[in-house]
């Protein structure tokens, strides 16, 4: 059995378990609510129950008062649906509105999943998650090392497990390390989140994701986030990445075909990390034959600088809206 909840004033919908919080539940479902603490401590997630019945679902610190308490206040992290619902509550709708946050993260897991890349798990206390929104990045820090700037990997749906792409020609001694299997435990401090661009879930436009190498993180973050929002526009994802690289989620993005009313996935080779002027002239025929035409699309670029000041350029030629436009860079500092 679920609930439907509706939230006040956005009008975004979503369905709660019985067992897992009001909070958990829009989490899940790629909405937005402000929150923090997730234990009932700091009062963030604060909201009102404007109709419907409601459960306490786990202990909480903060205390209402009387009136608060008879006005409806909840608590969305410490509070479970009993009925449908809606509810008046606060949410970030922009990157901007996320709170910058410094949250202390063990070091689950470093694999290498080609010659060049290697994803990296993080992973939060449970009362001490990471709010932001997908196409964000985030400041890693650990002791005796410079920090990396780097892009989220994952889907903001979950904050306590963090993923990221390294790609080994970063320049940075982190990722040197990591690669060299230098990581045991390690405890690292996630400072951010940055960005000031997302997914503009809003918009009825079909998607056009195009990617290159690693930076394929940033598109993974945003594509997971359209999943979770259950989105039903077209979506067609371009990635480019040469054989060192590699396309190493390849299958995973094909699993996207399941949950994607309109999805599909091109995967083009370059010669190097970076594609040549004929390369990107290839994309830019290929998105200009295909259906839904770059005009018709919100287009969500990632990668280094040269690569989508080439794409925007010729994107715009092809009648692409520049304010349907996204342009995410690459965060790590790559060689040559
Ligand atoms: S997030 Fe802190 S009380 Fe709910």
């Amino acid at each position: 059995m679920s609930y439907r909840i509706r939230l006040e004033p956005s009008g975004h919908e979503f369905t709660a378990l019985p067992q897992e919080s009001l909070l958990e539940a829009a989490l899940r479902s790629g909405i937005n609510p402000r929150y923090n603490c997730s234990n009932g401590t700091c009062g963030d997630c604060r909201a009102r129950v404007i109709q419907g019945q409601v459960g306490q679902h786990m202990a909480r610190d903060f205390h209402f008062s009387e009136r608060e308490r008879a006005q409806g206040y909840v608590m969305l992290c410490a509070t479970h649906a009993e009925s449908d619902l809606v509810i008046q509550a606060d949410e970030a709708n922009s990157p901007r509105e996320m709170p910058l946050q410094q949250v202390p993260v063990k070091l689950v897991k470093f694999e290498p999943v080609s010659d060049k890349v290697g994803v990296l798990q993080l992973r939060t206390s449970r009362s001490n998650t990471l709010r932001f929104m997908a196409g964000q990045y985030v400041r890693l820090e650990m002791a005796g090392l410079p920090p990396l700037d780097v892009s989220i990997a994952s889907c903001p749906c979950n904050g306590m497990h963090l993923y990221f792409h390294l790609h080994r020609d970063s320049e940075h001694p982190l990722v040197a390390q990591l690669f060299a299997g230098q990581h045991s435990g390690a405890a690292l401090t996630v400072h951010g989140p940055y960005g000031e661009l997302s997914l503009d879930d809003d918009s009825p436009r079909p998607l056009l994701m195009v990617a290159l190498g690693s930076d394929f993180a940033i598109s993974k973050s945003l594509i997971e986030h359209a999943v979770n929002l259950e989105l039903t526009q077209p979506l067609r994802l371009y990635w480019l990445a040469d054989a060192a690289t590699g396309h190493y989620l390849d299958n995973y993005c094909r699993s996207w075909m399941d949950v994607l009313d309109d999805y599909a996935f091109v995967e083009l080779h370059t010669a190097a990390a970076l594609p040549s002027q004929t390369e990107i002239a290839d994309l830019l025929a290929r998105l200009q034959a295909a259906s839904p035409s770059p005009a018709e699309a919100d287009i969500y670029l990632a990668g280094p600088e040269s690569f989508t000041t080439a794409c925007s350029a010729g994107l715009l030629k092809l009648g692409a809206d520049p304010s349907r436009l996204f342009v995410f860079h690459r965060r790590q500092a790559m060689r040559g």
